[in-house]
């Protein structure tokens, strides 16, 4: 059986007073189950600082994202063998906010070339954090208008070849995917349980087609888009649903907290 895997992302909030805070609120009421995994991702600069905080626990610290060079004249980026550093198990790779598509559309569409992720560059994070024994976390998902015209298992299917192809059986063992539809994401518009298990159920069988039975069987597959203590049971019960990656509710310490319960 997999363990359900609850990931907060914690995006561009919070200083390193409101990380402490958050993460001692949610300790006070967290009581780990073996079946559970729980993940925090806050922003680079406090990645050290957590990592302090949860060191006794079971807690998992993840990055939002990563550069794929191990070290160089790169301004501004991160790699991951300083995430590996600051002891990192897990990093995002590819989230909808990083391609540049946004649920809310709250970017000029000017800005958006400021936004670029291709399926090479995705390819490349995600070949440089397992050298480093980091799990990808790899998030999918397509607009409402790919939704409406249809597309919406096309894209993630293609997102998902166009980034993992060539990468080998023993190096996708245990990787982790996130169906997040764009069009859920910070919009308060949640996915129906049963269609986002549909949509998870077709990441594994992409997953098992692309490389083999053991990677689809074992991967997990996460959903993630307004998931809140109200809705998250229901789509954790779905049976290719491994569990959430969590934007919103995991700033909050008992919204989060109930969503690691409901799992
Ligand atoms: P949300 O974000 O829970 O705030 O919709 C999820 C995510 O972007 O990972």
């Amino acid at each position: 059986m997999r363990a359900k895997l609850i990931a907060g992302n914690w995006k561009m909030h919070l200083t390193l007073a409101g990380a402490t805070a958050l993460v001692e609120e949610f300790l006070g009421s967290y009581r780990p189950k073996p079946d559970v995994d729980v993940v925090v991702c806050p922003g680079f600069v406090a990645l050290s600082k957590v990592r302090s905080l949860i060191k006794d626990t079971p807690l998992k610290l993840g990055g939002q994202d990563v550069f794929w060079e191990e070290e160089g004249a790169f301004t501004g980026k991160v790699s991951p063998a300083m995430l590996a550093d600051v002891g990192a198990d897990y990093c995002i790779v590819g989230h909808s906010e990083a391609r540049g598509r946004f649920g809310g559309g709250q970017v000029d569409p000017n800005l958006l070339p400021f936004f670029v992720e291709t399926h090479e560059s995705l390819h490349q994070k995600i070949e440089a954090l397992l050298y480093r024994a980091i799990t990808p976390i790899l998030c999918i998902g397509e607009t409402l208008a790919e939704r409406d015209a249809g597309r919406a298992d096309a894209v993630v299917e293609q997102q998902i070849r166009g980034t993992l192809q060539g990468l080998e059986p023993s190096a996708l063992f245990g990787v982790v995917l996130a169906y997040e539809p764009v069009w859920a994401i910070g919009t308060g518009k949640v996915c129906e349980a049963e269609e986002a298990g549909r949509m998870c159920g077709i990441v594994r069988e992409t997953l098992r087609d692309l490389s083999d039975d053991d990677v689809a069987t074992t991967a997990r597959i996460l959903y993630g888009g307004s998931l809140k203590p109200d809705n998250a049971y229901a789509v954790f019960q779905q049976p290719d649903v491994d569990g959430g990656l969590v934007g919103g509710a995991s700033l909050n310490a008992a919204s989060f907290a109930q969503i690691v319960h409901a799992a």
